[in-house]
């Protein structure tokens, strides 16, 4: 009951525990060669030990592994250096807590968690493709427009959730353009990672005690490597989620392919 009350959407770590309880093993991945981004710390760190610990090959795309994926020389430059994949993970992600600008001059999430995704699923050969998306992106609507150019005040929540929101929107679009691969979305809950401490210093205090572990949070992305999973759906702790759960908020088709639009236009 009390668990209930400190994390009462199951997004935190007693979350986590009720859930895993219906876990089963996590399959072998032997032979697989996974990508992940931002592995150099917090979730993706995690993903790529418990991979690692699968038996993948696996691959670090960060800064500090030399991978700006803000900029698309060094995103082709990467899907040039690996010629394809198994299983290609978008975890680098950023929650700004002001306004920035990629090297060509997107707004600083719009050009790391939804155009670089982009780029590099267009330009690198993988079976499977996994977003890390975010609880937050539930509560907005798609909107192109504000997506692409945020409003004034700038508001790096809501810019954040806005392209967490069309990640989701993004792999189940990949799943029609090609069906013989397998795209999959995810949210990782609420976790304890230095993202959320610098850039949610807040949110991180208030939450002490309730967040996840990065291995938790990285789960069911390491769950998603090695299961075989119907295409374009969006998961959480292992289970398929509703990507609307929140009266109101809505991803209209017309919105759905304008986003598309935008996104090829950037290639
Ligand atoms: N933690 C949570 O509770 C939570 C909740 C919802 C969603 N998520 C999502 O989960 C993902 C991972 O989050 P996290 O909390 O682990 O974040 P984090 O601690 O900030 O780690 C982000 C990773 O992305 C890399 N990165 C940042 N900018 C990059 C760039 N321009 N090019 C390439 N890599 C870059 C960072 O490495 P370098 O600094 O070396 O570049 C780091 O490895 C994100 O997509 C986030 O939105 C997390």
């Amino acid at each position: 009951m009390l668990d209930r009350l400190r994390d009462p959407f199951g997004f935190g770590r007693p979350g986590f525990e009720r859930h895993a309880k219906d876990f089963g093993e996590l399959a072998g991945l032997t032979g697989q060669r996974v990508l992940i981004t931002g592995a150099s710390g917090g979730l993706g760190k995690a993903a790529r030990a418990a991979c690692d610990a699968l038996g993948a090959w696996t691959f670090d795309a960060s800064r500090r592994s030399g991978w700006d994926l803000t900029d698309p020389v060094r995103v082709r430059a990467l899907a040039q250096e690996l010629g394809e994949v198994d299983v290609l993970v978008h975890n680098a992600g950023v929650l700004p807590t002001a306004l920035q600008r990629s090297p060509e001059g997107l707004e600083l999430a719009l050009a790391l968690n939804l155009v670089a995704t982009h780029r590099l699923t267009r330009w690198l050969p993988a079976k499977k493709v996994i977003w890390v998306s975010s609880g937050g992106g539930l509560t907005q609507s798609l909107d192109v427009a504000d997506t692409f150019a945020p409003p004034e005040p700038y508001d790096g929540v809501v810019q954040y959730a806005r392209t967490k929101r069309a990640e989701i929107v993004l792999a189940k679009l990949w799943a029609k353009e090609r069906p013989e691969c397998c795209f999959s979305v995810m949210h990782p809950g609420w976790a304890d990672t230095p993202g959320v401490s610098s850039s949610l210093p807040t949110f991180h205090k208030l939450t002490q005690g309730v967040l996840r572990t990065p291995e938790q949070g990285a789960d069911t992305v390491v769950w998603l490597c090695g299961a075989d999973v119907p295409s374009g759906r969006f998961w959480f702790d292992r289970r398929e989620a509703d990507p609307l759960p929140v009266p109101g908020v809505r991803s209209e088709a017309a919105e759905e392919a304008a986003l598309w639009g935008r996104l090829e236009a950037l290639l």
